[in-house]
């Protein structure tokens, strides 16, 4: 079997084409508690409080869609190896490594999965100063995971383990695969679906208290979560889903499990109702939070990319 291309340090960012840029740039800025960073004619980008330099890239579009996801490699020499073996693996290279053109800079390449599915490695991107961690504000810390929904799920999980290095830490039945590349218990999953489209996006409150502080000032504008508050089984981590102006699902999200990686035992989770909410406060997901999960057909990069 082939090594990994790439040892995976963290999950850094995620673009969303979204039919509603502005809307959902405000509401992101305004509501949800991220700190605009960069703004370009239908482009916005957002942080929360770690040093990272971006968390969010919003990108105004015709129909909501992945952008791509960024993850973070340890040096621009690991970007190179990896060039060299995906190009080894016959997995072409969107972007050949190089200095990234790009807000928040970096060292970077691009390529793409097997559902067209834009991912991006990077290094040596720009840091911000970070905000006190554990400060007042119930405002998000840092991008916990994104959940996409896959035709197959089966080649998905294989492709990113197999290319990228990452591990099952769970699986919900034959439904869901929860994937880490750290010691969160994912920071990837999957959902087998009708087709391939973007299911919700997390972001990581610092605390238990900062994510309900965090969904009350929420229902203070006027918004109630979707689905939650309730905490998962698979990942231990609680959960808020809410949808954004563009309809896309957004996520506040909070202790999720920490994975000791020599003693972690992938198991699977039956689906029901006591195990996807421990605590019995959220219920079974609504149609509505489910049609919102479901999304649009994503094409991938090609309907879209233009270099
Ligand atoms: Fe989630």
């Amino acid at each position: 079997m082939s090594e990994p291309v790439v040892r995976l340090r963290a999950l850094r960012s995620v673009t969303l084409r979204s039919t509603s840029c502005a809307d959902a740039g405000e509401f992101y800025r305004e509501v949800w508690g991220l700190r605009q960073v960069e703004q370009d004619t239908g482009a916005v980008w957002l942080r929360g409080t770690s040093s990272e330099h971006h968390v969010l890239q919003l990108q105004q579009a015709e129909r909501n869609a992945l952008g791509k996801v960024a993850f973070a490699v340890a040096t621009p020499r690991e970007i190179d190896e990896a060039a060299s073996r995906l190009v080894a693996q016959g997995i072409p290279l969107v972007t050949e490594p190089g200095k990234l053109d790009q807000v928040g800079g970096g060292y970077g390449l691009r390529f793409a999965d097997p559902e067209g599915r834009l991912i991006e490695l990077s290094a040596d991107v720009f840091a911000v100063t970070p905000d006190d961690p554990d400060g007042h504000p119930a405002v998000p810390r840092k991008l916990a995971h994104v959940v996409l929904n896959t035709a197959d799920i089966d080649a998905a999980c294989e492709f990113y383990t197999r290319v990228l290095g990452m591990r099952i830490s769970d699986w919900s039945e034959h439904q869901m695969a929860f994937l880490r590349c750290n010691a969160d218990h994912h920071v990837i999953a999957f959902n087998q679906a009708p087709f391939a489209s973007v299911n919700h996006v997390a972001y990581e409150m610092a605390s238990i208290d900062h994510f309900m502080r965090g969904i009350g000032r929420l229902r203070h504008n006027g918004i109630t979560p979707l689905w939650g508050p309730g905490r998962h089984g698979p990942g231990s981590n609680t959960f808020g889903y809410f949808a954004d102006p563009a309809g896309l699902v957004c996520e506040y999200t909070s202790e999720v499990e920490q994975v000791v990686e020599d003693a972690w035992l992938c198991r699977v989770w039956r689906r029901t109702p006591e195990l996807s909410d421990l605590w019995g406060t959220a219920g079974p997901p609504s149609k509505d939070v489910r049609t919102h999960m479901a999304g649009v057909p994503d094409p991938g990069y090609t309907a879209w990319w233009r270099g």
